[in-house]
């Protein structure tokens, strides 16, 4: 049977406004995809007092693939149990379906980088793929308070490693074969580890030129010489950072998207942007960073690679024609960008080029 049964968690905020247009995008893109839907976070707390359903992660193996809008309820009342919190439904599923491999594409977009705080002669142009560990170290190690000490454990074993590293080096080799692994191995024992395993598979993979780099001199460079970036491959901590900072290459939060996945076809697809509580309603979020999240789901997930590169063209010419939300400097609503793309992809299937 081909993958197309898609798992739709709208979420909080902002998340059922642009989960809805990328749906739009999607069904035309696609037309064998099939959705089912289910409330996560702050509004599954409000309409059923837990954050997810007990059987939302037997459902999601029903599916191929979860788009996720967003979690979190920055108003709401700060719970004080851990899983009572709107977060706990995005952990779950990141922890239960063990989607270990967390990958968050850069692309500077010309008209995008116009608006950047950073030199656009350094950041035009910058194709980086950051592929993130997800499952492991310090965010998911033991955690505690002994004898007044507060402590967070960040532990990887050699096997963590090797499996996402695998994956970096493929991904190098289907790009530009670069591969920069980040780590803090003149400190760290579990980053003497990452560097060990990386080096290892750097001698099977002969093909793939790498680079090891500690990861405060990565932050540097990264805002230096951005385009010397091709594929990033760091542990949990260091990912979420660097890629927040990456994030000022692109055009902001509302234009990045990623993807989770594990061993299997299975994966979680959302837009790196929280709930923006602030602008929830409006009418004005940015629905690019989700739309593109479905495209990621279509190429990794859904084996539809054509759909894939058809809505990331379709959005490179609405960023192009500078048909834009607020937060990326246009004056469009997120209504008026999705049927921008709709277009667009609808113009592309009848041309394809
Ligand atoms: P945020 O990403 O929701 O918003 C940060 C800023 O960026 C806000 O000014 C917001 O208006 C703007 N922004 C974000 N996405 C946008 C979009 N698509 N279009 C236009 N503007 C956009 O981060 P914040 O404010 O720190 O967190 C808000 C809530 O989201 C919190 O409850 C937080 O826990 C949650 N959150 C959830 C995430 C997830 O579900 N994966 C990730 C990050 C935060
Ligand atoms: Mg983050």
């Amino acid at each position: 049977m081909t993958p197309g049964r898609v798992l739709l968690l709208p979420g909080d905020g902002i998340g059922p406004e642009v989960v809805a247009a990328a749906r739009r995008v999607l069904e035309l893109a696609d037309p064998r995809l099939r959705f089912s839907e289910r409330l996560v976070g702050a509004a599954a707390l409000a309409a059923h007092g837990r954050p997810y359903d007990p059987d939302l992660i037997a459902v999601a193996r029903e599916h191929d693939a979860i788009l996720l809008g967003a979690v979190g309820d920055p108003h709401g009342q700060p719970a004080e149990v851990w899983e009572l919190r709107p977060e706990a439904a995005l952990f779950a599923l990141r922890e239960k379906l063990d989607l270990f491999l967390n990958l968050r594409p850069v692309t500077g977009r010309p008209s995008l980088v116009e608006g950047s705080t950073l030199n656009p002669e350094a950041v035009g142009g910058v194709d980086i793929l950051i592929v993130r560990e997800l499952v492991g170290g310090l965010y998911f190690g033991r955690k505690g308070v002994r004898g007044g000490t507060t402590y967070d454990e960040c532990a990887y074993t050699p096997a963590q490693v090797e499996r996402i590293a695998r994956r970096a080096f493929a991904l190098a080799r289907s790009r530009g074969s670069v591969l920069h692994s980040i780590d803090k191995a003149n400190i760290l024992l579990t980053g003497r580890l990452w560097r060990d395993v990386v080096e290892r598979l750097a001698g099977e993979h002969p093909d793939v030129s790498v680079e090891h780099m500690l990861v405060d001199n990565a932050a540097l460079q990264l805002v230096r010489r951005p385009r010397s970036f091709d594929v990033l491959l760091t542990e949990n901590l260091f990912g979420d950072i660097l890629s927040d900072e990456a994030a000022a290459f692109a055009g902001g939060l509302g234009v990045l998207p990623s993807a989770s996945l594990g061993e299997g076809p299975l994966g979680l697809y959302e837009p790196v942007h929280g709930s923006a509580p602030d602008i929830a309603g409006r009418g004005i979020a940015n629905p690019v960073a989700t739309i593109l999240s479905g495209a990621l789901m279509l190429r990794h997930s859904l084996g539809n690679e054509p759909a894939a590169v058809a809505i990331e063209r379709a959005v490179d010419g609405v960023v192009e024609a500078g048909i834009a939300t607020p937060d990326v400097g246009g004056d469009a609503t997120t209504d008026e960008v999705t049927s921008a793309v709709v277009a667009n992809v609808r113009g592309l299937r009848r041309a394809p080029a």
